[in-house]
């Protein structure tokens, strides 16, 4: 859960390093450092963010250099733990991303063999293995360092007098982007759109020797052939543009995001399609962590509702716990990195002859659509901010395509919901146009220590979500209950000092939302109801109202979490909070 980036090319190495590094921050931001080699090799590294490395750092000449970002999982984010770490000669430096699940073995031999060791790391062991192994043939020494490490990792190397870069993965990402006389490798697109448009996504296992003349992949010690994928991401996604923040930025983004994931969508749809979910299913799992989890839940009530299809939903970090495997004949995944180990274990004990996943993802080539039997990329773009926002909407689309073009949706349905679901960025415009109203809600959040997120049917899921986002930005302590169940224990609980969040959307659950808002006041905490602009007698019983714009209930989760974004993102704001990058979070959890 660390970001990597290597450089070899016609510039100065290391502007394009920290530039790369900087647009990594999302996977781990504890510490950083870098290494250039122009024949000799200089590293540089501590425990700051990039802004202020770049301000310590002397000029390290050169053109070929590798960094990273650290996310500490070994060893506390100190300098020493910073990468690059070297060897005993300081002629071998090594980034790293992953974990060397057997660091402890190798460290005991190599400490035996007289090795030194500086930091407390688990990474240290391969710059060590690798000057173990070496006897002039840097490739050789890297290939059969590589041989004994156990775990995941993506690693890039450089030899102090030695013009090459080489670099592997085995289960955590890396790419290797292509441009005019330059390469640049990192572990995520975002980082290298800047200076290329074509990448590589090395598969499981492949090592590669990068040159000034090109790229030389190898598996198992033949050649192989990867495609190189044209990436059609706007670069000016990657950048705040005025706003204070990405997340500002990309909830702001979600009108835009709408219409791009139904681009092509209407008019298609009537199309005969051979979708996985019309065949004679009897039953479909869902599975994602964090927030695409909380996606699967409303994808469950979408496809239940509509559909008729029983859907199990699976938080992907407990099911790849299980014992006992137990699978519906279609599993669909949602992830927008495409690399979370959960998610990726999950899906690799799936996949049988028998049953065929899909996975809904938003990056392309990610470890997760190579697994999937069938990809939907989502048409989110590069989310740069740790919290998701737009990813989430552009899952929520998706699963909502799904529905709209299966054989089992009623005719009369389809065509009365395809006509709101066609403006449904001009309805999520609408709700972002409230966006002061909505902070000044936040403020009361933001005076709190605690608060509860509530809601039924298919807005319960939403709850979560409102929640999540809150704790992981603002770091209030917040719970996303199903309204009915607090009664069963949480109503202890409530008391003045505690709002309450209420999604009081009409249809179905809109009377049980109105007694639960009651039994919340009755307890003295205060309301804040997020309600359809219609509704004229919630603010009577509410203490605060957000009025959103009317929808049919089966689309409130794409009106209400564009409210609950805001809500946290203004908490925080008020609190004064680090937004995109919240303490001990990153973006893509490669690690179980
Ligand atoms: O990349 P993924 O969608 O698989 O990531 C899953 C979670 O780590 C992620 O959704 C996380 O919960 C977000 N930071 C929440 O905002």
């Amino acid at each position: 859960m660390c970001g990597i980036v290597g450089y070899i090319g016609y510039r100065q190495a290391q502007p394009v390093l920290l530039n790369c590094l900087s647009k990594l921050e999302y996977r781990g931001y504890d510490s950083c450092g870098i290494a250039v080699n122009n024949g000799h090799l200089r590293g540089f590294k501590d425990a700051v963010r990039v802004e202020a490395l770049k301000a310590e750092l002397p000029s390290l000449e050169g053109s070929l250099g590798i960094g990273h970002t650290r996310w500490a999982t070994h060893g506390k984010p100190t300098a020493i733990n910073a990468h690059p770490h070297f060897d005993c000669t300081g002629k071998v430096a090594v980034v790293h991303n992953g974990i060397i699940s057997n660091f402890e073995e190798l460290r005991l031999h190599l400490l035996k063999e007289g090795h030194t060791f500086v930091s407390d790391t688990d990474t240290e062991v391969i710059p060590h293995l690798i000057e173990k192994y070496y006897q002039g043939d840097p490739i050789g020494a890297f290939q059969t360092a590589l041989t004994r490490l156990e775990g995941s990792f993506a690693i890039a190397v450089l030899f102090e007098k030695y013009d090459k870069l080489l670099v592997s993965r085995r289960e955590s990402p890396l790419v290797v982007g292509i441009g005019d006389n330059e390469t640049v490798i990192a572990s995520d697109v975002p980082a290298l759109l800047e200076y290329v448009d074509n990448v590589i996504y090395l598969e499981d296992g492949d090592t590669a020797v990068i040159s000034k003349d090109g790229v030389l992949i190898e598996q198992n010690g033949a050649a192989a052939d990867r495609t190189v994928h044209h990436v059609n991401w706007d670069r000016s996604k990657v950048e705040k543009n005025g706003y204070d923040h990405f997340l500002i930025k990309e909830i702001h983004e979600q009108p835009d995001v709408i219409k791009d994931s139904l681009s092509g969508f209407f008019g298609s749809q009537e199309e005969e399609k051979d979708s996985l979910i019309d065949s004679n299913l009897s039953g479909l799992t869902m599975l994602g962590c964090g927030t695409s989890y909380n996606a699967c839940l409303v994808g469950k009530y979408i496809f239940e509702e509509l559909l008729g299809i029983p859907v199990r939903v699976e938080s992907a970090s407990e099911f790849m716990q299980r014992g006992r495997i137990i699978s519906s004949p279609v599993v669909i995944g949602l992830t927008q990195s495409g690399e979370t180990a959960d998610v990726l274990l999950s899906l690799k004990r799936l996949k049988k002859p028998q049953v065929k996943i899909l996975v809904i993802t938003n990056v392309p080539g990610s470890t997760a659509s190579r697994i999937a039997d069938q990809v939907i990329y989502t048409a989110a773009g590069p989310e740069m901010s740790v919290a998701a926002s737009k990813s989430y909407m552009a899952q929520l689309i998706e699963l909502f395509k799904m529905a709209f073009t299966s054989k089992l949706l009623d005719t009369a349905t389809r065509e009365r919901l395809l006509k709101e679901f066609r403006s449904l960025n001009v309805i999520v415009q609408r709700v972002l146009e409230t966006e002061r109203e909505i902070a000044e809600c936040a403020n009361i959040l933001a005076r709190s220590s605690t608060a509860f997120y509530v809601g039924r049917g298919i807005n319960y899921p939403t709850a979560l979500e409102g929640a999540l986002k809150l704790k992981e930005i603002s770091y209030i302590h917040a719970e996303g209950y199903a309204a009915g169940e607090l009664k069963h224990g949480p109503l202890a609980l409530l008391d003045e000092k505690t709002p309450v969040v209420a999604l009081v959307t009409p249809e179905e659950v809109y009377g049980s939302m109105v007694s639960t808002v009651k039994e919340i006041k009755a307890r003295g905490s205060p309301v804040i109801a997020l309600a359809d602009e219609r509704d004229d007698s919630i603010a009577s019983i509410a203490d605060f109202v957000i009025k959103l714009p009317h929808t049919s209930g089966i689309f409130a989760p794409v009106v209400n979490v564009v409210a609950l974004q805001l809500l946290a993102y203004y908490a925080a704001k008020f609190r004064g909070c680090p937004i995109d990058f919240p303490r001990n979070l990153a973006k893509s959890v490669t690690v179980v």
